[in-house]
């Protein structure tokens, strides 16, 4: 049964085949982007923004995870986020989170569940 809050994101063997994904965005009316990934078999998604400097957390490298694979890591200065809970680990923003954004899986489809959040096309100039 699908309900107006729910946009389609991916098939969830697509988020098992990739480390993360990104889709442009509108959440409560702001352009952004959401990160989305699976973490423990479970998929997670976050507005792609670091509250340190205001910048996407892979502005710089093309990687949202640390070296061990445990954390979400922001390739601006390195701070590092609980994937769970998208909580800062690091000193000058600890206990701050990334906004998280609910999902919902049925059948084999990951879908964002937020009334306030738009998918813009990605052919959208
Ligand atoms: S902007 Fe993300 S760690 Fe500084």
């Amino acid at each position: 049964m699908h309900n107006g809050k729910l946009k389609a994101i991916c098939a969830w063997h697509e988020l098992q085949a990739v480390p993360y994904l990104t889709r442009p965005i509108t959440f409560k009316g702001r352009a952004c982007s959401a990160l989305i990934f699976l973490f423990d078999n479970q998929a997670y998604a976050y507005v792609n923004h670091c509250m340190h400097m205001h910048r996407p957390l892979n502005c710089e490298q093309d990687a949202v995870f640390d070296e061990t694979g445990q954390f979400l890591r922001c390739s601006m200065h390195g701070f590092i986020f609980d994937p769970k809970t998208g909580e800062c680990q690091s000193p000058v923003c600890l206990g701050q989170r990334l906004q998280a954004l609910r999902l919902q899986t049925l059948d084999g489809v990951v879908y964002f569940s937020e009334k306030h959040l738009l998918l813009i096309a990605e052919d959208t100039p």
